[in-house]
């Protein structure tokens, strides 16, 4: 296991700190925790009985464009399987959380679930290994947990230490998971830490290289899902078209495996080609969202310091990156408009 620092705490959704910000991840620190833990036997509960997740997952599977993807026969296969899934009450207990506070990583959490069991069963060499792995799925963000809401659920661009603590999730989960499930080599433990980061190493928290085969397709059904729905800092969604292209885009930058690319595709044409038969269009063709603030970072020392060249509004400096290319911008808070540095910097010799 990699050692890493925690920036910030882990505790559960009853405020039990497990362990503090600064403490050194190693397996041995790891290990104290899980064995406190040796001997709680938690009650396991049946996944598509408990509250209103079953209606919720029938409901959101009618929806676009899940409807195209899961055909009846599709629809009945992941209701089929997760009948056969439980999950302990802790874990249960975080969906609700998630449900009531803060309602698109429930739901999104159901979806990476439900999309991820099937491109499982077109890519992984033992199916009957789907159950242990697919579950993880549903529980990858659950970290979540220790992120406060109003980052969570910020609607204006992030500051560099909301992207932190948010990033923080994945280790947290790690944690969480490891702790609850009392093994941290567990597969839920893995896909938690894991699912942020890509073959190519750019990902986070450690910036490993991916590897295993259903973690990257929990990654692709994550990017996929997070595209597809409203998020506080982009009111408005990727259109399908427009999601499956940043996807192909990720294989084409080796984040992603073609394959994975490829199966996602498959299952979204009407008839569903075997994946290796399944050629990705790199044509670009999808309408992304105009008023889109992911990946925008807002230095926020500076924001009273740049007056807006238009209107003398105050701007705000933001960071973009884009395939490992930082850019750097400012947007003026009253009229909107955005500037780079050179039309900042006539501005300041007019002014002289
Ligand atoms: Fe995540
Ligand atoms: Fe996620």
């Amino acid at each position: 296991m990699e050692t890493t620092k925690l920036d910030y705490a882990v505790y559960t959704l009853d405020n039990r700190l497990f362990l503090p910000a600064g403490k050194l991840l190693t397996s041995e620190a790891l290990d104290e925790l899980i064995a406190i833990n040796k001997g709680t036997s938690y009650q396991a509960l049946p996944f598509l009985e408990y509250g209103t997740v079953y209606q919720d997952i029938v409901l959101l599977l009618q929806k676009p464009p899940y409807c195209v993807i899961f055909d009846e026969v599709e629809r009945t296969n992941v209701l089929n399987l997760m009948k056969k899934i439980n999950f302990i009450t802790p874990v249960l207990e975080s969906l609700d959380y998630f449900k009531k506070w803060d309602f698109y990583t429930y739901r999104h959490s159901l979806m990476v679930f439900a999309m991820s069991t099937i491109m499982a069963r077109d890519l992984l060499e033992k199916p009957e290994d789907w159950i242990r792995e697919v579950m993880a799925g549903t529980i990858h963000d659950l970290g979540k947990i220790c992120v406060p809401l109003q980052i969570l659920k910020k609607s204006d661009p992030l500051t560099r230490t909301d992207r932190s603590i948010l990033e923080h999730h994945t280790l947290a989960g790690f944690v969480l998971l490891s702790y609850f499930l009392q093994d941290r080599r567990s597969f839920a433990a893995q896909v938690a830490n894991e699912h942020h980061e890509r073959r190519d190493g750019s990902g986070y928290p450690l910036g490993i290289s991916l590897r295993d085969s259903m973690v990257e397709i929990i990654a692709a059904c994550d990017v996929y899902d997070a595209l597809l729905s409203p998020r506080p800092y982009r009111p408005t969604q990727y259109d399908n078209r427009a999601a499956l292209e940043e996807i192909t885009e990720m294989a084409k930058g080796g984040k992603l495996s073609w394959e994975v690319v490829q199966t996602l595709v498959s299952h979204n044409r009407k008839d569903k080609p075997h994946f290796r038969e399944c050629r990705v269009s790199t044509e670009k063709r999808g309408t992304p969202p105009a008023d889109n603030l992911y990946g925008v970072i807002v230095e926020k020392e500076m924001e009273k310091e740049i007056k807006c060249p238009n209107c003398y509004g105050s701007c705000i400096k933001k960071k973009t990156y884009k395939e490992g290319v930082e850019y750097i911008s400012y947007e003026c808070s009253s009229c909107r408009k955005e500037f780079d540095e050179d039309d900042l910097l006539n501005i300041e010799m007019d002014e002289y």
